[in-house]
């Protein structure tokens, strides 16, 4: 059964919503303000939110935002109830992130067709987070083949967005980094374990096969929509800032900024931990290293931004 999050101050208007839902299959949640309905969203997610614009505290627009902003939340339907007409009110709130919005007074067969609507969009939502699971589970399947410690996708996806957040990027980008930090290496899934796990330099057949891994996992994420946005980093996280790195042989500021900061994060992460054939290096000599290869294999400003954030990237590690 799905279930609605009715988000408003007024007792009066949570128990009236509440009744005109009664006659359509859904569970209700009610929350009186911002925080709690955030709160609620995070413990056990709703399938939509019908948000009240005008409340104390945090309003209605600012809740959208907050919503829209958490992983959970951005395949959530938000309808905002507005109560002030003017199309600049109905702007704001698409502005925010909503999919839907509707005037006070509701009235019950307009609240229902809202309802039944977002919970269809819903229901599409669904299938395109289903199709992202599988993108994810193989994510965590390659991590194992290619014997890397527990969770260091996850690290070097956490670092990637913290290093984002540093440079003031908007939230969108900020998730980009994180799940194309988590899925960069996907294509590693069609490369043979015997180059994978080999502990010396590949040769001159080797090479080629390893490198066929950005375009393996191009093609095993294009297809989705709901991760085309992540296509820049998966194709272009070995390019080195000189230009001698592949696929494209881009140089500098023609790397999207965000295969940059994760290939730093990748390597950073890779150097302080253990490989099968090598033992940790401490922090300094991996940032010893990434300093050594700035400019010619790695971002400079990226590399020294992380330099200045070791504390906050140690910290993830440790989580
Ligand atoms: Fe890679």
């Amino acid at each position: 059964m799905p279930v609605v999050l009715v988000v408003d101050d007024s007792p009066a208007n949570r128990e009236m919503i509440r009744l005109f839902l009664a006659s359509l299959e859904c569970d209700v949640m009610l929350a009186p303000d911002g925080p709690s309905a955030l709160a609620l969203i995070e413990s056990s997610p709703p399938d939509l939110v019908l948000l009240d614009v005008r409340m104390p505290g945090m309003d209605g627009y600012e809740v959208c935002r907050r919503i829209k902003a958490m992983p959970r939340g951005r395949l959530l339907p938000v309808v905002m109830i507005t109560g002030l007409s003017q199309t600049t009110h109905r702007v704001m709130a698409l502005e925010a992130g909503a999919d839907d919005f509707m005037a006070k007074p509701v009235e019950g067969a307009e609240l229902i067709a809202r309802v039944r609507s977002a919970l269809r969009l819903r229901e599409l939502y669904n299938t395109l987070d289903g199709a992202e699971h599988v993108i994810f589970s193989l994510a965590t399947a390659v991590e194992a083949k290619d014997s890397f410690t527990e969770r260091h996708t996850q690290r070097v996806g956490e670092s990637a967005r913290l290093l984002g957040e540093r440079l003031g990027l908007p939230e969108q980008t900020l998730d980009t980094l994180y799940r194309g930090g988590m899925i960069h290496d996907i294509g590693k899934i069609g490369v043979a374990d015997s180059i994978l796990h080999k502990p010396g330099p590949l040769n001159e057949s080797e090479l080629p096969q390893m490198q066929a891994h950005v375009a393996i996992g191009e093609s095993i994420v294009r297809p989705l929509r709901s991760t085309s946005g992540l296509l820049p980093i998966i194709r272009h996280h070995h390019e080195r800032f000189d230009g001698s790195g592949y696929p494209d042989g881009l140089r500098a500021r023609e790397i999207p900024r965000v295969a940059r900061i994760v290939s730093v994060c990748d390597a950073f992460d890779a150097l302080v931990n253990d490989r099968p054939y090598r033992n940790r290096c401490s922090t300094e000599q991996a940032l010893a290293v990434l300093r050594a290869g700035a400019g010619t294999q790695w971002d400079p400003e990226t590399v020294e931004l992380l330099a200045s954030e070791l504390p906050r990237v140690q910290a993830l590690g440790a989580a």
